[in-house]
């Protein structure tokens, strides 16, 4: 644990760091006789959409644990682990402006002591379709690490952002299956002015490609538009956002029309959302957008 001097003498409470799962144990079990504990899990590199999270967790709770893990479990093998962005010294400032507490950013040796865990959350079919039809194992390895976090820090809540849409079922799934005393709340995605969603990914993109980005945005909105004006078949007004994905110059995994459980939509299914993965160059970007059907 390192107390982080510069910013100790300007904030009421310095956030602590800390790297051992025996120490964060020891730093909460005072606030955990005299409060509530909130869990913020994230890989760092943080943006507003992340710090949005922190705000919901302050808002919800007296304690403010966030974790800060690039976690090799729920990456498949050619994707981006060795290069995701690691800014431990700036997440760490952002996070004591905010007001969070604790930062938990324990190394990969410290979370799989005995190399990868053999043990492995099995999400169901719901890891299977979207993102997980193109990211074999990937919902698994975060369910795992996720459930591992829920374990060591044994939050009241545990908050998520609804941008990851997917995710955020497979978590709450996972907790009502597994019995995780842990209350999940999800958080409304936060957009850059343009509407491209916050992501650390986003730092991938050429300044060419960032031009094009927001277009996945505006082709989630558009197919709002179409199911809310009525008549349209599900199957055509993907299609066309597709191929108008590709037309700008992505290459989408997937571009869906679901229930907001994910199940396949109904004529009459009011509450539904809108799902794409693309990849834009080096990135792969996701974003979704629920709507009522009739309004
Ligand atoms: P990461 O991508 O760092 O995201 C951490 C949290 O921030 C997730 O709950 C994600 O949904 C949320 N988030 C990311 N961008 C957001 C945005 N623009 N608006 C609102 N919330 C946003 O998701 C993960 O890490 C990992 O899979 C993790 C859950 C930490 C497990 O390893």
């Amino acid at each position: 644990m390192t107390e982080r001097q510069p910013f100790a003498a300007e904030s009421p409470a310095a956030l602590k760091v800390c790297r051992e799962v025996e120490t964060l144990r020891q730093l909460l079990s005072g606030p955990r006789q005299t409060g509530r504990i909130a869990l913020v899990p994230t890989m760092g590199n943080l943006h507003d959409g992340h710090l949005s999270l922190v705000r919901e967790a302050r808002r919800l709770a007296d304690t403010v644990v966030v974790s800060l893990f690039v976690n090799p479990l729920q990456f498949a093998a050619g994707e981006d682990f060795e290069s995701y962005p690691r800014t431990l010294e700036s997440d760490a400032q952002a996070l004591e402006k905010e007001g969070a507490q604790l930062l938990f950013a324990p190394t990969v040796e410290e979370m799989y002591p005995a190399g990868q865990s053999r043990t492995r959350i099995d999400v169901g079919d719901i890891g299977d379709m979207l993102c997980g039809a193109h990211r074999a194992g990937h919902f698994s390895g975060m369910a795992t690490v996720v459930c591992m976090l829920f374990n060591q820090v044994r939050p009241h809540v545990a908050v998520f952002g609804e941008k990851d849409y997917q995710q955020l079922q497979v978590i709450r799934q996972m907790v009502l299956n597994l019995h995780i005393p842990v209350s999940v709340r999800g958080v409304p995605t936060v957009r850059e002015a343009d509407g491209l969603a916050m992501s650390s990914r986003n730092q991938y993109l050429t300044p060419k490609q960032r031009g094009v980005a927001p277009k996945l945005h505006e082709c989630l909105v558009e197919a709002a538009r179409r199911v809310r004006s009525g008549g349209e078949n599900f199957g055509r007004i993907q299609s066309d956002m597709k191929t108008e994905l590709k037309a700008a110059g992505f290459e989408p995994d997937y571009f869906e029309l679901r229930a907001a459980d994910l199940s396949r939509p109904h004529a009459d299914t009011r509450q539904l959302v809108v799902l794409a993965a693309a990849h834009l160059g080096r990135a792969r970007l996701i974003d979704n957008l629920q709507f009522d059907s009739k309004l």
